[in-house]
């Protein structure tokens, strides 16, 4: 969008020297109070994590930051995070006397903003530990390795078609920093609050939809740190009425954010998965991490339901020959080495891109289409694997070499 380099950090961490932590005396920067960083042409911001009883003290810190900010040559845009801190890890719901997040903590759009009741309302399932939202029979996730390789693209159409084909499917949209859910299905309601105050998802092509997008106001920044992420992810699986005892959702696909970090980890051990599809393109640089991939399912036993080659080729508009752009065949040559099935290829596709980018999930309108036949094929592909409980075995054994 633009060609300026963002903010020089030397001179932003030396403007937020500046403001005084009026805890210890000290810079921001030297009282270890600047997390996450994030410099972008044009815009900068961080993380200002301070104990949950400090967060009202700190909410003039945070606009002296973001003024701080401001004063630095090539930052129009600053925004700081002021956010509490959580209790350590393995403590999942907030603790009740845990004092109410100060204002402009994290902005969540009113009415719509999330509980604190993270793993409550699960429901224990086959592997130990791992649990499933109420009301849902199956989970999907839709995962890579590599960013920008599509994931997103086939997990509403892979959704879009599981609906076409007669089932009840919800779209979560686990990726917190980017998500796309509402671009991709042009669903911007904020969602309403049920009268057991939960999330009642807003529905479009035949799904129910729940993103962070919807959650979250446009301009606040994606720069939340780990336990924070987790914990909207959490939100967003078990305090959203997916379904309900009398309509229960047949497959919920989740969209995960790009690689094997610790929310995908997270989201692999927590959530009683009934399989995950791992999409990649041909190129090498993407098959490397399909087998990172494949192992952190395979290592928190997440049954691999297929691999998905996206970016295929690109047919010639004037011949039909297809024309392989990224290389081709890898992901398939790739699924075979791991003994994962292979569910088959998209091209790559213009209408694709634009149906993507005009919020119109593609499959819906385009059925009879090679490549609207293409996520047909994989969907009931998807949907006989884990119907049949064939999605409930465990992985087989991989041995990587890497
Ligand atoms: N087969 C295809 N043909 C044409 N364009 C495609 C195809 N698949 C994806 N795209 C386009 O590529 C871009 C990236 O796709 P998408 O957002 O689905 O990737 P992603 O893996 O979810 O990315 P991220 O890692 O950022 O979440 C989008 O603009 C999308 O429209
Ligand atoms: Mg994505």
């Amino acid at each position: 969008m633009t060609d300026l380099p963002p903010p020089d950090r030397a001179v932003v961490l030396a403007a937020l020297e500046t403001v005084r932590d009026p805890k210890s005396g000290r810079g921001l920067v030297a009282a270890g109070l600047v997390q996450a960083l994030v410099l972008r042409p044009g815009r900068a911001g961080f993380m200002l994590e301070v104990a949950p009883s400090d967060a009202g003290a700190y909410a003039p810190v945070r606009d002296a930051a973001e003024a701080a900010l401001k004063g630095v040559a090539g930052v129009e845009q600053a925004q700081v995070v002021l956010t509490t801190t959580t209790e350590p890890s393995g403590q999942g719901a907030a603790r009740p006397d845990e004092p109410p997040q100060a204002p402009g903590t994290v902005r969540v759009r009113r009415g719509a903003r999330l509980s604190n009741e993270a793993q409550a309302q699960m429901q224990p399932q086959q592997a130990p530990g791992a649990m499933r939202p109420a009301h849902v029979r199956h989970v999907v996730a839709v995962a890579s390795g590599k960013g920008g390789v599509g994931k997103s693209t086939v997990a509403v159409n892979l959704a879009a078609a599981m609906a076409l084909l007669g089932r009840r499917v919800g779209l979560l949209d686990a990726d917190v920093y980017g998500p796309s859910a509402p671009r991709m299905t042009g669903v911007e309601a904020e969602p309403e609050m049920t009268a057991d105050k939960k999330l009642k998802p807003p529905e479009a092509w035949g799904l129910k939809i729940m993103s962070i997008g919807l959650l979250v106001d446009d301009a606040a920044p994606m720069i939340w740190r780990g336990p924070m992420a987790s914990s909207a992810l959490n939100q967003m699986l078990n305090d959203v009425a997916w379904g309900g005892e009398a309509e229960p959702l047949d497959v919920l696909v989740i969209d995960m954010p790009p690689g094997t970090g610790d929310i995908q980890l997270t989201l692999a051990q927590r959530v009683a998965l009934s399989g995950a599809v791992v999409v990649s393109t041909p190129q090498e640089v993407a098959l490397i991490d399909v087998r990172r991939g494949v192992s952190m399912f395979e290592k928190t036993r997440v049954p691999i339901l297929g691999v998905i080659e996206n970016m295929a080729y690109f047919a010639d508009p004037a011949t039909g020959a297809q024309i392989p752009i990224f290389g081709h065949g890898g992901a398939k040559a790739t699924a075979e080495t791991l003994g994962a099935p292979f569910l088959g290829e998209i091209p790559i596709d213009i209408a694709l891109r634009q149906s993507c980018d005009d919020g119109r999930p593609y499959v819906v309108e385009n059925q009879t289409t090679p490549t609207g036949q293409a996520f047909l094929t994989m969907a009931s592909a998807v949907l006989e694997a884990i119907e049949a409980g064939e999605g409930m075995k465990p992985a087989p054994a991989i041995v990587f070499e890497d």
